[in-house]
């Protein structure tokens, strides 16, 4: 299904409109953007939309209603247009995690390897971090960029990181703020339509989701994870846009580091071709596939070849370095970390017996990285960049007595007993080795239905 011209703007019975849905029935394209069009004018109280948002949540939405609903909140704000650059714009979007850096690489890697990446991101809330969050923990970065400047640095670099604005699909903003407070967050249809009419906002042909499941996610279940990167992946195909999801693991942090500058030091040296075997696997993976989506690769395994040669070759590198200095930060500090923020303390976390790493409980980690002050717990609190953790052993290392497992790094000093009581309490020791899950658990591949 290519997206139809929009209905046009009526006024509708709201309560019909709610009856209907309470009812398990389906509502019309129509009805839908009356909904969407009428609640962002401010037409419909809060009270009639939280009604409507509750009888979603509980009788859900088929494909062809959440098709409809991210239209119309793609249509509510400006939807951005790079058709007049010819290679293949293509982004990857994380339903966020602890430690998920992915995008300072695969943005750049997959701009190496020849195709474009108009990457629009948010911050971090809670124990997730954010890409803004990290990128502006390098001295004079900027992702405040006009349209203008955006494109610019798009058609130079190949990449560009950009910030979500009110412009970008403002329904989600003003539907996702009553959804925040009415308990119907945990929507399949809700959520891929919040995810999807910004990420269609960015003017993409394709997109890579990587749909994050364990007690770090959003989705802890698998069976949720599955449905939720099954709804995303057909929502995508019924805009006509070519979507990959997979669906990959969260129960530890990914990586090593957790905390802004700290995280973009372990990016560069991914970049670098030093980085964690696990941050690896996945960079590389995701970055194939959006390749492969862009049409910059025929298969999987050439997709992946030219990731490696990015990295080999230093491309990927320069070009986030080239990125960072167009959007105003210092590239020295790229290559000179002691240029990035610095915590003042350190802490380390030993291992109380010996054994094998068996748990390090992402949310727990990351709660603790946002009680050193690296995330927030409200979105208007303001973060330290310096500050953060980074794990020394990760599940299924050997470690002994005494041994560091974590080391603390922080500014405030009133915020470390909590923060390393939460630490300790996240790592759990095995006597006997491990086995460990795989990181990429499953793939969800479509491509558009027309
Ligand atoms: N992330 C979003 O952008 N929207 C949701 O509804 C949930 C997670």
């Amino acid at each position: 299904m290519v997206p139809q011209s929009a209905p046009s703007h009526r006024i509708m019975d709201t309560p019909e409109l709610i009856r209907k849905k309470r009812d398990g029935l389906e509502l019309t394209r129509a009805e839908v953007f009356n909904f969407v069009e009428r609640f962002t004018s401010g037409e419909i109280p809060d009270y009639q939309a939280s009604a409507l948002l509750m009888a979603i949540f509980i009788r859900g939405m088929d494909r062809r209603e959440t098709a409809d609903l991210t239209e119309a909140m793609l249509r509510s704000g400006r939807v951005l247009d790079f058709s007049a650059l010819p290679q293949s714009k293509v982004d990857k979007h994380s339903t966020g995690g602890v430690g998920d850096k992915t995008s300072l690489i695969i943005a750049p890697a997959a701009a190496a390897a020849g195709v474009l990446v108009p990457m629009i991101s948010g911050r971090g809330l809670g124990h997730t971090g954010g890409t803004l969050d990290k990128l502006e923990s390098i001295p004079g970065f900027s992702p405040r960029l006009s349209f203008q400047d955006f494109h610019r640095v798009l058609a130079k670099c190949g990449l560009a990181f950009g910030a979500a604005t009110e412009e970008f699909a403002p329904a989600d903003r003003k539907i996702y703020a009553l959804r925040d407070v009415t308990a119907t967050v945990e929507s399949i249809p809700l959520i891929t339509a919040s995810i999807m009419s910004k990420k269609l906002a960015e003017g993409i042909d394709g997109l890579v989701l990587d749909v994050k499941t364990g007690t770090g996610a959003f989705m802890q279940k698998a069976e949720n994870a599955r449905a939720l990167a099954a709804s995303l992946v057909s929502t995508g195909a019924a805009h006509g846009k070519r979507v990959h999801a997979l669906i990959t693991d969260m129960t530890q942090p990914l990586g090593n580091a957790v905390g802004n500058a700290l995280e973009v030091i372990e990016s560069v040296e991914t970049l670098k071709g030093r980085g964690p075997r696990d941050l690896v696997e996945l960079c590389r993976e995701l970055t194939a596939h959006m390749l492969l989506l862009g049409k910059a690769a025929d298969s999987l395994d050439s997709a992946r070849a030219k990731y490696d040669s990015a990295i080999t070759s230093g491309r990927a590198f320069e070009k986030f370095a080239s990125v960072v200095a167009e959007q105003g930060g210092n590239p020295r500090s790229l290559e000179d970390y002691s240029l990035l923020p610095q915590a003042k303390h350190e802490d380390a976390v030993v291992s109380s017996r010996d054994g094998f790493i068996s748990g390090l409980e992402a949310r727990a980690l990351g709660m603790a990285s946002m009680i050193l002050g690296a995330g927030r717990e409200r979105s208007d609190a303001i973060i330290d960049p310096a500050v953060g953790l980074v794990l020394e052993k990760k599940i299924g290392d050997k470690v002994q007595a005494g041994e560091r497992v974590c080391i603390v790094y922080s500014n405030d000093r009133s915020r470390i007993p909590q923060a390393l009581d939460m630490i300790r309490q996240a790592i759990t020791i095995a006597p006997k080795p491990v086995t460990l899950l795989p990181l990429i658990l499953e793939r969800v591949l479509n491509a558009p239905a027309s």
